[in-house]
């Protein structure tokens, strides 16, 4: 019996990013990407893992499309790699990397399967971040002159372009603790790669509907930031910094029309912000017709003087603690708690109400049980009940009166998760990497059952 039944057209699907599945990192005049010279720089991802092979989803896309057929996913979030389509970042596309997103497209339609597209999830061409990467503003433009591209050859096919993948993870990873591509340590250009990415947004997003795009979106991942104590005034000051640095930094500039004033504030406290040009902040609101949201876990902090602060917020020592995740956790490390997507997408809903929402990621790494017989399904229960909590959140807030669109799942392989190599696993479906056999786990046929019910 169904008990929770989703709206009619609620689009179910599942999600993955070019980087970590495609492998073929030297096939078809694929150029450089940063997380190629990171990963293969010792000490940046754990033993050394590369997405050289990953799933080696470039050849095998055909049988994973019709696995997803098989498994009844009406959408399909993948990305594109830009040095696939332009080896240095700029200058003529190569025809045989647009040619593999036309095939993979085709593949996908002809299974009925709606394709959502992302421009740019984190394989910035190496090339650009020799001269600057998301520290230069040329790379904000050149990001346009690609998604161009993009569409020109996709657009009669595609019908939902997102531009950019978790820009926080790319500006405060990439540049401001170095624990993802490029590995840049410098909080200054943290909040510079910040504004350059949003302004890839807006002139991308510009370009595609220049194109004729219908609808056009960004990817966050907004963070649901609690006070570790909900009487304290001084930890709801480190929710409204972290929230500002986390949340308001992407989503005033990019709903509201402009960065917030004690956002402002603070990053000029950090960098002097010559790289906000007049007329950035109108380029990067432009409409847009759909907010992906990613959500995994809540973020606990408290107002502490002698805090130690988060190293991916600028700014935030001797003013926060990030109080270390408790209860249940998943492989990751990361906090199970449901009620956090419903309290994260009710407030994107009732700050920033124009935007229709679609859970653009949700899921979990676990450890497989049964590893060494992929012959029968893998039972992850523990997957399961962090995905059936997450879906009756979502549920709760739809009944609350968000406009959630629909949900895909993160992810539908086991895949190269950045620093952490292979060792996490949040497919539904598992990879072993020394055959590249693809087996559903349980999670995978109870998420069938949820998509055909269009229900729990
Ligand atoms: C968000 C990222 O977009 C994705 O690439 C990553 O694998 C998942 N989170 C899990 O960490």
């Amino acid at each position: 019996m169904t008990e929770l039944r989703f709206p009619d057209n609620f689009l179910w699907g599942a999600a993955t990013a070019a980087y970590q599945i495609e492998g073929a990192a030297r096939d078809d005049g694929r150029g450089e990407s940063i997380w190629d010279t990171f990963s293969r720089t010792p000490g940046k991802v754990h033993a050394g893992h590369t997405g050289d092979v990953a799933c080696d989803h470039y050849h095998r896309y055909a049988d994973d499309v019709a696995m997803m057929a098989e498994l009844g996913l009406q959408a399909y979030r993948f990305s594109a790699s830009w040095p696939r389509i332009q080896p240095d970042g700029t200058g003529p596309v190569n025809p045989r990397g647009l040619d593999f997103y036309d095939r993979l497209t085709d593949a996908l339609l002809g299974r009925g399967i709606d394709p959502i597209i992302t421009l740019y999830h984190w394989d910035l061409p190496q090339t650009l971040q020799d001269r600057g990467g998301w520290t230069a503003r040329e790379t904000a433009e050149h990001f346009a002159t690609y998604a161009s591209a993009m569409y020109a050859r996709l657009g009669d096919r595609i019908g939902t372009w997102t531009t950019l993948n978790e820009p926080w993870c790319s500006a405060y990873l990439g540049y401001g603790n170095g624990v993802h591509a490029p590995g840049v340590q410098d909080p200054g250009a943290a909040f510079s790669a910040v504004h350059h990415l949003l302004l890839a947004h807006g002139l991308a997003a510009q370009a595609l509907r220049a194109g004729g795009a219908g609808r056009v979106g960004i990817t966050l991942n907004p963070a649901d930031v609690r006070p570790a104590d909900a009487s304290s005034a001084a930890d709801a000051a480190a929710v409204r910094l972290v929230d500002g640095l986390h949340n308001r930094i992407f989503l005033d500039p990019l709903l509201l029309g402009g960065y917030p004033d004690d956002v402002r504030e603070h990053v000029a406290r950090i960098v002097e912000p010559t790289f906000v040009q007049d007329g950035d902040e109108k380029i990067i609101a432009a409409p847009i017709d759909l907010l992906g949201v990613n959500y995994y876990a809540p973020t606990y902090v408290a107002g502490r003087p002698d805090g130690a602060g988060g190293g991916a917020y600028p700014g935030t020592e001797g003013a926060v603690e990030f109080l270390p995740p408790v209860g249940p956790l998943t492989d990751m490390g990361w906090m199970i708690e449901p009620a956090g997507l419903t309290r994260l997408l009710e407030r994107i809903a009732t700050d920033y109400p124009a935007v229709p929402l679609l859970i653009t990621e949700n899921g979990a790494a676990f450890p497989d049980k049964t590893a060494a017989d992929v012959t029968s399904p893998l039972q992850d229960a523990d997957r399961i009940a962090y995905l059936d909590g997450h879906l009756r959140a979502a549920h709760e807030a739809i009944a609350r009166g968000v406009d959630l669109r629909g949900y895909l799942v993160w992810s539908l392989l086991d895949n190269f998760e950045w620093a952490e190599g292979y060792r996490k696993r949040f497919g539904i479906v598992h990879v072993d990497y020394l055959t590249q056999r693809r087996t559903p786990k349980s999670s995978a046929r109870w998420y069938q059952e949820v998509i055909s019910r269009n229900g729990l």
